[in-house]
């Protein structure tokens, strides 16, 4: 993101070859079966039948949601590629990196604090987040502001279920969200390429908007440790950068937070950060995207897909101004 230019763009187009190699040597090792399986697009069967799962702990209790929006030819990316081609800075800069370093990270016992604008402050288990929640698959679209994509089987439930569970005050107007920043156990923390803690914020109805999830796993497990474990957010219309990973500190405020990426470099990471075809990244297009496993690029979407259900959060704003 910040640190990356249009040369290492291309760095990065490298990771996918390699990714397609070891796809392509999982796809020979798995056997024919299972490769005529991936060949009709069936991933999840490739998944469920070549590679030994659970990879971690599974979870129970699943349920398929409506709000899922995998569509048509847009195939669900592997296990492989979703949990090797990562952004954490806290563990390094390199897409590998998470998937090498955030095996240091200790995710029991595991503790969420509340504060700020709310009725019901606190230090917030993570079994007692989870209490009383259907945990859902949603398979949404994540769309990366360096211009890649994936198509991702979360595992989650509403963040509404939450917020509203904390009773905000009538104060609250916007929800910060911190990751842990612990450099005994996160290499990437050491370095300042971003101020720590990593920190994104939505607006409150828009952390209110059914779409928006806390996610606590994929694929039917539980959050591989590179993808944000034990409990991340997923807001499936922004750029994925808003998707805090790992977070230890939930924070009601009446006054709009500085995202880390925002104060870092504001000319390129707005407040809002809404997946928008039409409002280029100061450095590259934002019209069309790569999705990770394919070759062609393909046109990015408005609100990466997902106007019909957002778009109304935004009525009256000017979207150019306000990226
Ligand atoms: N959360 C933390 N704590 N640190 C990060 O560096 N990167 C963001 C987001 N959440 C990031 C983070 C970015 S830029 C993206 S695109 C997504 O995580 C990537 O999620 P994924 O690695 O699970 O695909």
């Amino acid at each position: 993101m910040l640190i990356k230019h249009p040369s290492d763009i291309r760095s990065s187009e490298i990771t996918d070859q390699k990714l397609y190699a070891n796809r392509r040597e999982f796809i020979m090792a798995a056997g024919a079966a299972a490769g005529a399986a991936l060949l009709s697009g069936a991933n999840r069967v490739l998944h469920a039948a070549g590679q030994p799962a659970p990879h971690g702990r599974k979870l129970d209790g699943v349920i398929k949601s409506p709000f899922s929006a995998a569509v048509g030819d847009e195939k669900v990316n592997t296990w492989e590629q979703i949990t090797t081609y990562n952004n954490f800075y806290e563990f390094g800069t390199e897409k590998e990196s998470p998937s090498m370093y955030a095996k240091a990270l200790k995710t029991e016992p595991w503790r969420v604090r509340v504060d700020g604008e709310c009725a019901k402050p606190g230090d917030y288990h993570i079994d007692d987040i989870l209490k009383g929640q259907t945990l859902e698959e949603r398979v949404y679209r994540l769309r990366c502001v360096e211009a890649w994509s994936m198509v991702v089987p979360w595992i989650g439930f509403p963040l509404s279920n939450f917020v509203k569970r904390v009773e905000p005050t009538a104060k609250a107007k916007f929800i910060e969200f911190n990751t842990l920043a612990d450099p005994s156990q996160m290499v990437g923390v050491r370095s300042p390429v971003l101020r720590w803690p990593y920190t994104e914020a939505l607006r409150l109805d828009e952390a209110m908007h059914p779409l928006a999830i806390l996610a606590v796993g994929l694929y039917g497990e539980e959050m591989p440790k590179q993808d944000g474990a034990p409990i991340r957010l997923i807001v499936p219309w922004k750029y994925g950068f808003k998707s805090a990973k790992s977070i230890v500190r939930i924070r009601f405020t009446e006054r709009q937070p500085l995202n880390s990426w925002q104060e870092s470099q504001p000319s390129e990471y707005g407040f809002y950060s809404n997946v928008n075809p039409a409002v280029d990244h100061p450095r590259w297009t934002q019209a069309t995207e790569r999705r990770i496993g394919e070759f062609f690029r393909r046109k990015t979407l408005m609100f990466n897909g997902y106007a019909d259900q957002v778009a109304s959060l935004y009525s009256g704003m000017d979207l150019k101004r306000n990226y």
